[in-house]
């Protein structure tokens, strides 16, 4: 295993070595507990969790659900309420009867469904530490099934139209929900990502060129993963084939408020959406930053129409406005180009219902998969992670785009991963132009000596593969979670299990704070209202975690300083 790091003054923590065990591993004088995990009860009279069965499917919609992600705290009169992205489903664990996981029966279905989407739910601190506040009135959830609304430029347009919903503007649930945002006026934005995996074609159907353009473009296949479409005709593209066309988007939801219904914001586009990081222009117009996470997709930023003014109408601010894709140039400089009927020849509904290929049209760079983007605080600038690309140079993504190696892309088979930053000239977020560089390139200097041994701020007591969760905090620093290969072997020796970082933005210095389970991946970041406990998601677990025996459950934890101190 790697040496720790030498500590560093800029990180209030002892850097730890990297692991390979199955525990969560967090510096001297910092303690994690389990806030929740998979299963956990939301309501009083539910079921604690079952390791026989991985829960009721009855009672699959009153639990925390599985394998947490992107998430945000928020203060709503004296609560802390936190909302919670629960992603995919391991469904050999969740449905232990099956044979590897493939769904028996429409119930089989019914909770896989109701095991994802988001969680609400109203969290509390004691003498024990952190815990759900069970049957909060606050308390949620939001799941394959749950009503939501439509809206902005694609809203009742022809592709989002169905037999069930013919004016296109009421969909049931959310998939795929990655990363999340948060927007000024204290609302939560989930994102949805991988939606594709969920929807199948139960008989052979000819589509339409434009819908088959469209599948092709956001991999669909003609069997989903977890066999929805065999019990639920909603998920059959032969019986259903706009469905598909419902996800990809990113959601907005008033978490103060139990009985709202949550809203797809079209105008930010549709595509496997990781999160949204929401930031203003100096004049108020809302900014916000989204990653498309495929090999050799685009990077998008939107800006609103109208500013946000504080206590003012917030409805349509993620409505109306422009989304725009990143052109990287080799010189280290860069664009926003943005996506209008002129540049792209679409109309405005089909630029968002396909904006990957209104981006091929206008010559967007083609990017290393980006995952989360961060705007730093304290200064005007944007970091995204670019987690890995195995075919970088080697093939075009499945739309055609040519993916050479370049710009922010530098390397070819690039299984480490780096994290491009800009600098929005004139310093204004809504500026369509930046420089650019690389705040690290990740790489094992064990193992390598050229361009895969990673930036200068690579060190053996670093190392680490796939950046993919990031957050600032309000000290200043940057926070890097892994999503990674931690055989801990070959290219990736002395990386261990995956990780959390933390970076100056000013030095470039990257130090490790803690360590997850094997098998899993750390995903999900945020802060109790008072800054003393930090919250990190597990999702995936290997082993038993985080019990001894029985079933792994994705959890998240709070970590906290022994001596109660502020954790970024
Ligand atoms: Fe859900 Fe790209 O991670
Ligand atoms: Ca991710
Ligand atoms: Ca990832
Ligand atoms: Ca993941």
């Amino acid at each position: 295993t790697a040496e720790a790091a030498t500590p560093q003054s800029r990180f209030p923590f002892t850097p730890i070595a990297a692991q390979t065990d199955y525990a969560f591993h967090v510096p001297e004088n910092y303690n994690a507990r389990v806030l929740v995990s998979w299963g956990d009860p939301l309501y009083d009279g539910v079921a604690e969790f079952n390791h026989e069965t991985g829960g009721s499917v009855e009672e699959s919609d009153k639990v925390f659900g599985e394998n947490t992600d992107g998430m945000e705290t928020f203060e709503i009169g004296g609560h802390q309420i936190l909302a919670v992205n629960n992603e995919y489903v391991n469904s050999d664990i969740n449905l232990p009867h099956t044979e590897d996981g493939v769904p028996q029966s429409a119930a089989d279905v019914l909770k896989l469904q109701n095991l994802q989407g988001v969680t609400v739910v109203e969290i509390k601190e004691g003498a024990d530490g952190w815990s759900v506040v069970r049957s909060s009135p606050f308390n949620r959830r939001l799941h394959h099934n749950a009503p939501m609304a439509i809206s902005g430029p694609a809203a009742g347009h022809p592709l989002l139209q169905t037999e069930a919903d013919p004016d296109g503007r009421a969909v049931l649930g959310t998939m795929g929900n990655c990363g999340a945002g948060k927007t000024p006026w204290g609302t939560y934005l989930t994102c949805e990502e991988n939606f594709n995996g969920y929807f199948g074609a139960t008989e052979e159907t000819s589509y339409s060129d434009e819908v088959a353009a469209g599948y092709k473009r956001y991999g669909m296949a003609a069997e989903s993963q977890y066999g929805y479409e065999k019990f639920d005709p909603r998920f059959d593209t032969s019986k259903n084939p706009n469905e598909p066309h419902r996800f990809g988007w990113v959601v907005e939801i008033d978490p103060t408020d139990p009985d709202s219904t949550p809203v797809k914001r079209t105008g930010l586009g549709r595509f496997k959406h990781e999160n949204a990081e929401v930031t203003l222009a100096p004049d108020g117009r809302v900014v916000v930053y989204l990653g498309d996470d495929e090999r050799g997709e685009f990077l998008y930023r939107f800006v609103s129409t109208n500013p946000y003014v504080a206590g003012g109408d917030t409805d349509g601010l993620l409505d109306d406005g422009t989304l725009y894709v990143a052109k990287f140039n080799d010189d280290q400089t860069g664009e926003w180009l943005a996506l209008t009927p002129e540049t792209t020849g679409m109309d405005e509904a089909d630029i968002l219902i396909f904006a990957r290929m209104a981006g091929s049209k206008v010559g967007a760079t083609t990017m290393d998969r980006p995952e989360w983007v961060a705007v730093n605080p304290y200064a005007v600038e944007a970091y995204c992670c670019l987690t890995n690309n195995k075919n970088r140079g080697v093939k075009a993504n499945a739309g055609g785009d040519a993916t050479p190696v370049g710009g922010p892309n530098p390397r070819e088979a690039n299984e480490y991963g780096q994290i491009v930053r800009w600098y929005p000239d004139g310093d204004d977020h809504a500026s369509d132009t930046f420089r650019w560089d690389l705040f690290v390139m990740a790489g094992n200097l064990e193992v390598h000596s050229d361009a895969y041994a990673g930036s200068s701020n690579i060190n053996s007591g670093n190392l680490f593969n796939s950046p993919d969760g990031m957050a600032f905090d309000s000290s200043g620093l940057v926070w890097i979670q892994t999503d990674g290969e931690d055989s801990n072997e070959g290219d990736f020796a002395g990386m261990g299990n995956n990780q959390q970082l933390a970076g100056d933005p000013a030095t470039g210095e990257i130090v490790r704070f803690l360590t997850g389970p094997r098998g899993g991946e750390i995903t999900g970041l945020c802060w109790s209202a008072d800054r003393r406990t930090m919250f990190v998601g597990v999702q995936h677990p290997g082993g038993s975690w985080p019990a001894e025996e029985g079933l792994p459950r994705s959890s998240i934890m709070a970590i906290k300083r022994d001596d109660n101190g502020l954790v970024g």
